[in-house]
């Protein structure tokens, strides 16, 4: 889906030199040419089609001009793209350059417990088997869960009924069904897991200014299981 291509269309420009406010340039006109809409832009008064939220940025950065990326940096782009009537979401954090083994780990794991909620996905299972899973996962690995901050239902609108959060008790909440479609975005801190959000009214950063990770994959529950709509390309 286009949430995919256009992660794979910017990954080349995440490069040290390059600003935020670049980046999101770059994507909204990609998101345009494809006849479809940066449905951030304009949400609640976000002003931009991406989040791009740098380092101690845990979610909900805004592009600036003056946030050029230097090596050593991670990044997370998060985007929502509407197209014929139907919202996709995705999150990935990229590295700029050679980035330290904290980052690396904290990256690497992050992703990880995605996947650890994303196999949870199956008909009869329910939303606190996926919270569950990426809790004990992301704990297992001493990294801090940002409780603040949840998945989600999608479908006409980025954010739907049910709220997926990142920590739970196994055998609670929503039943899932075929047809139902989840955003799981498990929001981790390489550090503690309290956050702040900045007088801008958007950007949330770690409370300790450790490095946070966010990776997310819109998913179909099918008869049997799950389909993610939202594949990396370049796997
Ligand atoms: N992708 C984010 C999410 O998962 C939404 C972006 S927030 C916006 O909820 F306000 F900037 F759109
Ligand atoms: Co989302």
């Amino acid at each position: 889906m286009l949430v995919s291509e256009m992660h794979q269309f910017i990954k080349p420009y995440i490069k040290a030199g390059i600003s935020t406010k670049e980046l999101d340039a770059l994507c909204e006109k990609f998101i345009l040419d494809h006849e479809a809409v940066p449905t951030c832009k304009g949400y609640e008064g976000f002003p931009a089609a991406l989040c791009t939220s740098l380092n101690d940025v845990v979610v909900h950065g805004i592009p600036h001009e003056e946030d050029v990326l230097k090596d050593g940096d991670i990044i997370t782009i998060d985007v929502v793209i509407g197209y014929k009537g139907y919202q996709g979401d995705a999150a990935w954090t990229y590295t700029v350059g050679e980035v330290d083994e904290d980052k690396q780990y904290l990256m690497e794991h992050t992703e990880k417990a995605l996947y650890v909620g994303v196999e949870q996905v199956k008909p009869g299972n329910r939303i606190g088997d996926i919270s569950s899973a990426i809790q004990k996962y992301a704990e297992e690995h001493h990294l801090g869960v940002v409780r603040e901050l949840c998945g989600h239902g999608i479908g006409a609108e980025m954010h739907e009924e049910p709220e997926v959060p990142n920590f739970g008790i196994p055998n609670t909440g929503a039943v899932l069904k075929p047809g139902m479609v989840i955003c799981i975005e498990p929001i981790l801190t390489f550090g503690k897991r309290d956050v702040y959000q900045l007088d801008d009214g958007w950007t949330v950063k770690t409370w300790d200014h450790s490095p946070a990770a966010h990776y997310e994959h819109t998913v179909l529950v099918t008869e049997d299981g799950y389909e993610i709509l939202t594949p990396r390309l370049d796997d």
